[in-house]
């Protein structure tokens, strides 16, 4: 018997909608379809037009949150896309300006210790985070699936010495070395982003990602990364925006402990809720929810590798 396709190899059960239609001429030729019609992506690396959107124009909404990203409206014309739907989840607009904003303080801090050092946003779909984080010495690695790095290549050129692109498939064991990241042995500690990715994702593979960043990366070096709740698992639906891209929520946290105690180099070194944004209300919120959530309904986490036990 024939089985479905895993979450992440489904194409987007909502196709992600075009701004207009292609119109057809008298002569019964049409205009070439949008770039992102022709990019035909599936369901969990369309999500990335979600994160687009709040960069692009989610500032509008929450000014004290604007993130100034000098691409993403560009990004969004070029594309062709509609992103109105994902405009009226305020929630997630919220989520991702928030995230954006504590990217960009942990990658400030960690180029101003190690102003050589090596970024790499993992899953980083059509993200700028260099337009920011780029401090002049720095280097930065762009890498996502082969199909969001095909588009990204067209729409994101490399404009940097510095800058390189790679393709990755994070399920697959051995990422770290196939991107060439640098060994523990290498004095220079590394910066990973995995913003909106591991959701997607199985526990196990979740695991797997984790424990190879702690196996494989050089002492002092530091991953954020978004989490959900657990409860969240399964109910993607009842997302207002990612509802609409047929992707499913595979992983969330039932304590944020249990990402340190994936291997015994990691450390949470900083946890976050977004319930910070909504003020007291949020934070009581937050308080009453926790027993039974175990994590916050959306949160970040900065892990750190140290020295010690492999
Ligand atoms: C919600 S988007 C987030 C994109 C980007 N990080 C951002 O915040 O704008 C999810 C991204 O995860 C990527 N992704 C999902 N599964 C992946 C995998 N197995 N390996 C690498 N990237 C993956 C998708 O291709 C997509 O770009």
């Amino acid at each position: 018997m024939p089985q479905p396709p895993p979450p992440s190899r489904r194409r987007s059960a909502y196709p992600l909608r075009a701004q207009s239609t292609p119109a057809q001429h008298e002569d019964g030729s049409t205009d070439q379809p949008c770039l992102l019609e022709r990019a035909q992506l599936h369901a969990v690396p369309s999500t990335l037009l979600i994160p687009l959107a709040a960069r692009a124009h989610g500032g509008r909404y929450f000014a004290w949150l604007a993130c100034q990203d000098a691409v993403a409206t560009k990004l969004l014309a070029e594309l062709g896309a509609d992103v109105n739907a994902y405009l009226d989840d305020l929630p997630t607009v919220l989520n991702v300006l928030w995230r954006t904003r504590a990217i960009k303080e942990v990658g400030r801090a960690f180029f101003a210790d190690h102003p050589q050092a090596l970024g790499v946003n993992l899953g980083c779909g059509l993200t700028h985070h260099f337009q920011w984080l780029d401090a002049g010495a720095n280097h930065w690695l762009d890498a996502d699936l082969p199909e969001v790095m095909a588009l990204r290549e067209q729409l994101l050129p490399l404009c940097c010495p510095r800058a390189r692109h790679a393709q990755v498939d994070l399920t697959q064991p051995g990422w770290w070395k196939r991107l060439g990241l640098p060994t523990k042995t290498d004095a220079q500690p590394v910066l990973l982003v995995c913003e909106g990715v591991l959701m997607y994702l199985q526990p196990a593979q979740v695991h797997a990602v984790l424990a190879e960043f702690a196996q494989c990366a050089p002492a002092g070096s530091r991953m954020v990364l978004d989490v959900l709740t657990r409860q969240a698992v399964g109910r993607a639906s009842a997302n207002a925006s990612v509802g609409l891209t047929g992707a499913e929520f595979c992983w969330g946290v039932g304590r944020m402990a249990e990402l340190e105690q994936v291997h015994p180099r990691l450390a949470l070194l900083r946890e976050q809720s977004v319930s910070e944004c909504y003020g007291w209300t949020g934070i009581a919120l937050d308080m009453l929810w926790r027993p039974w959530l175990g994590a916050p309904l959306y949160g970040m986490a900065t892990l750190g590798v140290e020295d010690g036990s492999a």
